[in-house]
């Protein structure tokens, strides 16, 4: 379903040192497996393709059901590990103009919940004045301070424009089975949940109602995404061989190419869908691996866009960095370029190509250049953007995720440091329980 290719990051590192990870990586698969490493009471995600039952995918579908049938846009009201996976797939599997087709084939996604910013909120509430609409308020704690300020709002304005009734219908909340302020607002409100599993982290999510709700809100098949998955659990199993083992693989080759001074991933990608996928995996290895001081720093671009912006530095720029690249086999459509009589443009020698014809040689060319130039490169290869290889892909990334932590000696599955800035902005706030630290903030200023 997914083939990945180390050659590339050969003459940097040998194959020998990789290989050399062999019985360290088979001792974090049996870690997480058997649950004796740190972090252990979150794995749930581990075995989460294969344990998702018809009934529960039933039970999503029929929620989306109702509110593709009552909504013309849906809020997805959440932040971080609750709301990147479900964009990453709906970006990915979406028209790229679908916002702007007149015949709508279900209710526009929209965000919200992941920023603080007043005009994004002005401008979205304004969008929705005239519009039937629903949301969905994502968060496991249920009191992320993003979140539940953008759900005050919209429940507000849900409500002031569809009534009590209509509002109880269009309004789902994921969140915890019994704690934190959206679980309350949800059971006194009467609003469909669905649940959060306890020990799920927030960016290991994404296969829960947490992606799975909006995905299919967004009308895109979710027994397809789990099936891929399910497929790639499989294929990164404890029992697969190391050299067949592809998380197992990009878990060893990422964390020797750290040991060797590569302290910078570049997620590449040449297909402008992918840009959130890329956001969802900067959340995944960012706040997995990034503590106790270490830990690769993970960054993105978008190509060929950017390789007229950032292309200079990655080229030449200091020696720190390798990349891996996510390349798409085929295209859902097909689009020649046209021969022209004149050929002013000095095209004519692509004529009859397909579009992507040209984008594979720039990403051909860029990779040899980029490895001329002193960067590592992996490649990871998915046949299509659907739903399959994309369950498989993010899967496979959260497999690799856990080993690679492990490998790197920390927890994979806290964040602490995500604490620091809220203490602050609460006590700036003067958040009620939060009177010493406001006192002692203001001492700082
Ligand atoms: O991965 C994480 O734990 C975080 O990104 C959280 O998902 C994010 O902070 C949102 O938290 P919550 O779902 O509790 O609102």
């Amino acid at each position: 379903m997914i083939s990945l290719n180390i050659e590339k990051t050969l003459g940097f590192i040998s194959k020998e040192n990789v290989f050399a990870y062999e019985a360290q990586v088979k001792a974090a698969q049996e870690a997480l497996e058997n649950g004796t490493g740190k972090g252990n009471d979150f794995l749930g995600w581990l075995h989460l393709p294969s344990s998702i039952t018809k009934e529960h995918l039933a039970d999503l579908k029929a929620t989306a059901q109702v509110l593709r049938e009552n909504c013309e846009a849906v809020v997805v009201a959440g932040i971080g590990g609750s709301y990147l996976g479900a964009r990453a797939v709906i970006e990915a599997l979406s028209n790229s103009f679908a916002w702007l087709q007149d015949k709508k084939s279900g209710p526009v996604i929209l965000y919200a919940g992941h920023n603080i910013g007043e005009d994004y909120l002005y401008e979205l509430t304004e969008y929705l004045k005239d519009k039937k609409f629903g949301v969905i308020n994502i968060s496991k704690s249920g009191t992320t301070t993003e979140t539940a300020l953008a759900f005050r709002l919209l429940k507000k304005q849900c409500e002031d424009q569809r009534g009590k009734e209509m509002a109880k219908k269009v309004i789902v909340a994921v969140t915890d089975a019994k704690k934190g302020a959206a679980r309350v607002t949800a059971d006194n409100e009467g609003y469909k949940s669905f649940i959060i599993p306890d020990n799920v982290g927030g960016r290991f999510s994404v296969l829960t109602p947490v992606g799975l709700l909006p995905i299919a809100v967004a009308g895109f098949d979710i027994e397809k995404l789990v099936a891929g998955a399910a497929a790639m659990e499989k294929a990164c199993g404890k029992d697969v061989p190391f050299a067949e083992n592809p998380a197992a693989i990009y878990a060893a080759t990422r964390n020797e190419l750290y040991k060797n001074g590569k302290k910078i991933e570049i997620l590449v990608n040449f297909n402008p869908k992918l840009h959130y996928v890329s956001e969802w995996w900067k959340q995944l290895y960012g706040e997995s691996e990034g503590k106790e001081n270490k830990g690769i720093f993970p960054a993105s671009v978008d190509f060929s866009t950017d390789l007229h912006s950032m292309g200079q530095w990655i080229q030449e720029g200091e020696r720190t960095i390798y990349e891996t690249v996510i390349s798409v086999e085929k295209t859902q459509y097909s689009l020649q370029v046209p021969s022209d009589e004149v050929n002013l443009d000095g095209l004519n020698f692509l004529a009859g190509k397909h579009v992507d014809e040209v984008n594979k040689m720039a990403e051909l060319g860029t990779q040899l250049a980029h490895v001329d130039g002193g960067v590592p490169n992996m490649r990871i290869v998915i046949p299509a953007l659907n739903e399959e290889s994309l369950g498989g892909l993010l899967y496979f990334f959260e497999k690799a995720c856990g080993i690679s932590g492990y490998l790197l000696g920390v927890n994979p599955f806290n964040q602490p440091g995500v604490e620091a800035y809220k203490k602050n902005m609460f006590a700036l706030l003067n958040k009620p329980g939060y009177e010493e630290e406001s006192k002692a903030i203001q001492a700082r200023l």
